[in-house]
């Protein structure tokens, strides 16, 4: 197959990102279309990476038969929607997380990708794409700590961010805290532990930040989540972390213990002044995440090329869905909340 032909949906903080890795860092792939809603994005990405076409219309963008593939990078709530359109189009597709907001389109989407076989379908699930992240998995694979048991997780946006976060929250509903940033933590444990969650309660509030609640979501939330075989999750998320951009990760199991990014280093660095000696922290996730997210893109391009599905499946983004909705269910009403598996009472060809 001659270069995989890709147009990009969304250009804001991720899109970007993304754009740019298409465009230039992945040798097997060409990124022949933007577009943005915004038309001056799209139009300054045309002409600073020299991209063939821009759009202010995604259904436009859908009628380019020039395209193999449409990436997703749009705010949230157009996933569903996005996905169904491309791949009814006939395209390939990869979407970011969350997969949808609502549990009832996420399961339309896995029909609609069911219904699509021949095409790759991805969700951006990029952490497990990072080398640390992947080394934990085949430690764990390979038996190292025994049988995983329980899960620890943290996952921190800088304070430095929250003017960029909060207007990405006002413009775009980003489902709130436990849909759109802890979910990140809940496909992990899922993976990690090889079990479905059962029993979730969601705690939170806006402590720093009060203008957290006019939105009705969480600055800073937990969540204890009980998974099949009494396994356990702890999961710790917020918009407001002093030190920087703190994503960090534990396993214990029966044998042993796993730890992925103890202290959010930024580097190798220790910078030794008369402040101490100061190992500074990552500041954002394009920092953090820079190598996972432009792994995600080879391997769908890669994926299209061989013909074959990832290894991250569109189930997956329906069950991190669930058990994200469960998460701000038990946030939103103080109950101890069952999850229910989304799969119960549906035609058999889901
Ligand atoms: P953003 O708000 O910075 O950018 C959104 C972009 O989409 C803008 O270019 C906007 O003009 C465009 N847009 C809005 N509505 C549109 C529509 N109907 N059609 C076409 N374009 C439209 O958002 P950000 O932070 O880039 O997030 C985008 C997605 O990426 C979200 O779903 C978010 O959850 C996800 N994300 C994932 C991360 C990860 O670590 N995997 C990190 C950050 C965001």
């Amino acid at each position: 197959m001659a270069k995989v032909k890709v147009g990009i949906v969304g250009l804001g903080r991720l899109g970007r990102q993304h754009a740019e890795n298409l465009a230039f860092r992945i040798p097997n792939c060409e990124l022949l279309a933007v577009c943005s809603v915004i038309q001056e994005e799209a139009e300054q990405a045309q002409k600073e990476w020299g991209i063939k076409y821009a759009y202010t219309n995604y259904d436009e963008m859908l009628q380019n038969k020039e395209l193999d593939a449409i990436f997703i990078a749009s705010p949230s709530g157009f996933h569903c929607e996005q996905i169904e359109k491309a791949l009814n189009a006939g395209f390939h597709v990869f979407s970011e997380k969350p997969l949808g907001l609502y549990l009832e389109e996420a399961l339309r989407v896995q029909e609609v990708v069911n219904n699509h076989r021949d095409q790759v379908f991805m969700i951006g699930f990029m952490r497990r794409y990072d080398k640390s992240y992947a080394y934990a998995k085949k430690k764990i694979e390979e038996g190292k700590i025994g049988e995983p048991v329980l899960i620890r997780c943290y996952g921190l946006d800088p304070s430095k961010a929250i003017n960029g976060f909060m207007q990405f929250a006002k413009n775009n509903y980003s489902g709130g805290l436990f849909l759109d940033m802890a979910i990140h933590d809940l496909d992990l444990a899922r993976w990690y532990l090889s079990s479905e969650a059962k029993q979730v309660w969601a705690i939170g509030g806006a402590y720093a930040h009060p203008e957290f609640e006019q939105l009705n979501d969480a600055e800073t939330g937990t969540a204890l989540v009980k998974f099949e075989n009494n396994k356990m999750g702890i999961f710790v998320a917020g918009r407001n972390c002093a030190h920087g951009y703190h994503i960090e990760t534990e396993i214990i199991g029966t044998n042993g213990t796993l730890r992925i990014g103890t202290t959010p280093e930024k580097n190798m660095v220790t910078v030794f002044d008369d402040t101490g000696a100061v190992n500074e922290c990552a500041e954002g996730f394009l920092e953090r995440f820079e190598q996972a997210y432009l792994s995600e893109a080879e391997e769908f391009i890669s994926c299209i090329r061989e013909n074959r599905q990832p290894s991250v499946t569109v189930e997956d983004g329906v069950l991190s869905t669930a058990l994200g909705y469960a998460c701000k269910d038990s946030f939103e009403t103080g109950e101890l909340v069952t999850v229910q598996s989304p799969y119960k009472a549906l035609p058999s060809s889901i």
